[in-house]
């Protein structure tokens, strides 16, 4: 079994996508949400550090052979601050990472971020982030990929991602490859629940929102394959079968969580089906005493875990 460490551990689902290879555990996780460590306790057999990771002292850290962990990435998306580096508020948790991977130089160090931190101001985040990582001793043994999740993990999401796989031992970089696409048979009919009543607080009904938004999406939402969107004034259609990026601001009210039309009405998405547009099992657990609002962000955090869990056969069969 390969030892893992969690970093931003969130709700876990990078730490899914590896434990579901069955070849490794993780014998450390960090993340300071309480709300997230709820989440992943009720799910996982790790006792999360729920401390901030600037206080983590380097031998505190139990051993390791993989490290994993999709650091914040508000610094680095376009929704978020544009300032990367210079964000003081989680521009530099990337180096929380590097300090725990320079000092203990694990086999592997996976990465996940938005597909923005590639062309950040002007490539300077990432040239920075693979430099750190070439001076700690992974040179020329770094993989990384921007996958969609509707192209490479059979999950009607449009979620693109960039992944850095980094290899301390020359003959594993060699033996890695990243996936290969693979086509998407899975759809929103088999991940949503259109076709029996869920709580009625999730419906758009009549009387319930002011002005004529009710009317307005009734309208626009003529189609049962498509997820849709209110933005403010208007209805978003996307893509038919494909949820748009699940992102952290559905957890901030107003009208965030994409929508459906069911058999019942229209609703939007309630939190356990976020989460299974994330690919998550059906045996996984939600905290029945937790709002809404923390479910949809956790969920809007979290990662396409096929897609992770396909990079971690890889890795996995990279080192045999
Ligand atoms: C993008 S999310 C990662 C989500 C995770 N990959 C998952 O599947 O749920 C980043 C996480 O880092 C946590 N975080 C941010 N700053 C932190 C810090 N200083 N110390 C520990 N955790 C932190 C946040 O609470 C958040 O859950």
């Amino acid at each position: 079994m390969y030892k893992v460490c969690s970093l931003f551990a969130g709700v876990g689902g990078i730490d899914l996508g590896f434990l579901e290879t069955k070849q490794c555990d993780v014998v450390y996780a960090n993340e300071f949400d309480p709300y997230a460590v709820k989440t992943y306790e009720l799910n996982f057999d790790t006792k999360v550090d729920n401390r901030d990771i600037h206080q983590v002292k380097v031998d505190e850290i139990p051993d390791f052979d993989i490290m994993i962990g999709g650091f914040p990435c508000t610094s680095f998306s376009v929704a978020g601050y544009r300032k990367g580096f210079d964000d003081d508020r989680t521009g530099d948790l990337f180096f929380e990472m590097e300090r725990i991977f320079k000092e203990r130089k694990p086999r592997v160090v996976f990465l996940e971020n938005v597909k923005n931190l590639v062309g950040h101001n002007q490539g300077q985040t990432f040239k920075v982030i693979i430099d750190r990582l070439e001076k700690a001793g992974y040179k020329d043994k770094i993989k990384c990929q921007v996958l969609n999740a509707c192209e490479y993990g059979n999950i009607p999401q449009n979620r693109e991602r960039i992944y850095i796989v980094a290899f301390r031992d020359k003959e594993d970089f060699e033996r890695f490859e990243m996936p290969m696409p693979i086509p998407l048979d899975n759809t929103i009919k088999k991940v949503f629940n259109f076709t029996s009543m869920v709580d009625e607080k999730y419906y758009y009904r009549n009387g319930k929102y002011k002005g004529n938004m009710v009317e307005m999406l009734e309208e626009a939402m003529d189609d049962d394959n498509t997820v849709y969107q209110w933005r403010r004034k208007y209805v978003r259609k996307n893509q038919s079968n494909l949820v748009p990026t699940l992102t952290a601001n559905m957890g901030e009210g107003g009208h965030n969580v994409p929508l459906i039309k069911t058999s019942y009405g229209i609703r939007k998405l309630t939190p356990m089906e976020c989460f299974y547009a994330q690919g998550y099992p059906k045996d996984y657990k939600l905290p029945t005493d937790l709002a809404d609002s923390k479910l949809y962000k956790q969920a809007g955090n979290s990662v396409v875990v096929p897609v992770i869990n396909r990079i971690a056969e890889n890795i996995m069969k990279a080192l045999r």
